[in-house]
């Protein structure tokens, strides 16, 4: 029997890892977090404080490093980096990141690999446009910027980051603005793709919604 692939895509804070950690529990699926992928890389290039301008030093940097992923977490070098991906600080390099075509490829091509003959649920930008194109299924989640960027406020908080809603959600339309407009699969939703707008609505009935599609 085919595998099953679960396409999941949307901008920043429209709920897609939640939704696919809980999808990825129920039908058993293995669950793959591209967004984690580009952060871990982008915390590397910071750490080293590279110039992402220069084609070498991104080849350079691509083929000395290790990203794996394991459950929910992920490794950079063999070391767990799963919290440090998700500061403020990286929140705000990774698009940048994530709009060179070397360090897309390069991702593009471990995501497949990892893919490869399992029955995946895997979360992004450019799942269903360009990743899994064939994918079983695919959703495109988007929600109003006022509940991503409440969502994400609330995200950072809890952590103990001292921010406020309206930075956030310009911080949030910077990066949507910069995952739609580069040229290298960019954000987009795909043309069969089925798109589920979040806002107002609680986790437990965004997955009812996707699983009923499943049927
Ligand atoms: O989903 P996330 O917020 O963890 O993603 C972080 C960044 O990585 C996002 O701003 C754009 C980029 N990204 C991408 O370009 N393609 C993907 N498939 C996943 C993420």
């Amino acid at each position: 029997m085919d595998n099953i692939s679960i396409a999941l895509d949307g901008p920043a804070g429209a709920g897609k890892s939640t939704i696919a950690k809980i999808i990825a529990k129920r039908k058993n699926l293995t669950y793959i977090d591209t967004g984690a992928m580009y952060r871990a890389i982008a915390l590397k290039i910071l750490r080293e404080g590279i110039d992402i301008d220069k084609e070498e030093s991104i080849q350079k940097v691509l083929s000395a490093s290790s990203i794996d992923l394991e459950g929910n977490d992920i490794f950079l070098d063999g070391q767990l980096v799963t919290e440090e991906i998700r500061t403020p600080k990286v929140n705000n390099f990774v698009s940048h990141v994530a709009r060179i075509p070397l360090v897309r490829m390069k991702m593009v091509e471990l995501q497949r690999s990892i893919a490869a003959n399992k029955n995946v649920i895997m979360d992004g930008r450019d799942i269903g446009t360009y990743v899994i194109p064939n994918a079983t299924y695919k959703f495109y989640l988007t929600a109003s910027i006022e509940e991503r960027a409440k969502r994400r406020f609330i995200e950072l908080r809890d952590k103990g980051f001292d921010t406020t809603i309206e930075i956030v959600k310009e911080e949030i339309k910077n990066r949507d603005k910069i995952d739609i407009e580069r040229e290298f699969a960019p954000l987009r939703k795909a043309e069969d793709a089925i798109e589920i707008d979040t806002t107002g609505k609680s986790i437990e009935d965004v997955v009812e919604e996707i699983l009923n599609y499943m049927k």
